[in-house]
């Protein structure tokens, strides 16, 4: 029963990602640290340079009072850093538990990398 169901969703989101061309290669396109952001590169992730395009091209159109208006909002880097912070960031989008953010499709592997090093270096501004 809950195995059909997930598998239901998975088609479902899979349709979607394919019929929405546009956006998956707006997400590819984001910036990533050079070797992939995986741990030992040498590039510093900061809030203003990688950080704040992945939370705009993927989480404000939800997130924010111009949006959806769904808490929390993410619009400055504080409220990123908070989710940041507490863990939100990292269990929702990089483990995606419970559910993934965004609720649409999960973010590609280097745009995680991206995130997990940006919290690992202390998510600087
Ligand atoms: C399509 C709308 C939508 C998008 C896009 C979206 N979210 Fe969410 N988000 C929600 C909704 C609805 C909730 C409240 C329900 C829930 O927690 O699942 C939520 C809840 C959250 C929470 C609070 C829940 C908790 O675990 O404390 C965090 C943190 C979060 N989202 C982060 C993000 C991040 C980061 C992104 C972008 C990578 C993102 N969301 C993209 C709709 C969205």
């Amino acid at each position: 029963m809950r195995i059909s169901l997930v598998c239901f969703l998975i088609v479902c989101l899979s349709c979607y990602s394919c019929s929405d061309k546009t956006k998956e290669d707006e997400k590819e396109n984001l910036p990533t640290p050079t070797g992939n952001g995986n741990t030992g590169t040498n590039t510093t992730i900061t809030y203003s340079n990688f950080t704040k395009k992945i939370i705009d091209n993927n989480c404000i159109s939800c997130h924010s009072s111009a949006g959806l208006n769904v808490n929390p909002h993410l619009e400055t880097y504080t409220q990123v850093k908070t989710i940041a912070n507490n863990g939100r960031l990292k269990a929702r989008v990089i483990d995606e538990i419970p559910t993934r953010m965004p609720p649409t499709g999960s973010l590609p592997q280097t745009v995680k990398d991206t995130l997990q090093l940006w919290i690992n270096q202390g998510a600087v501004e």
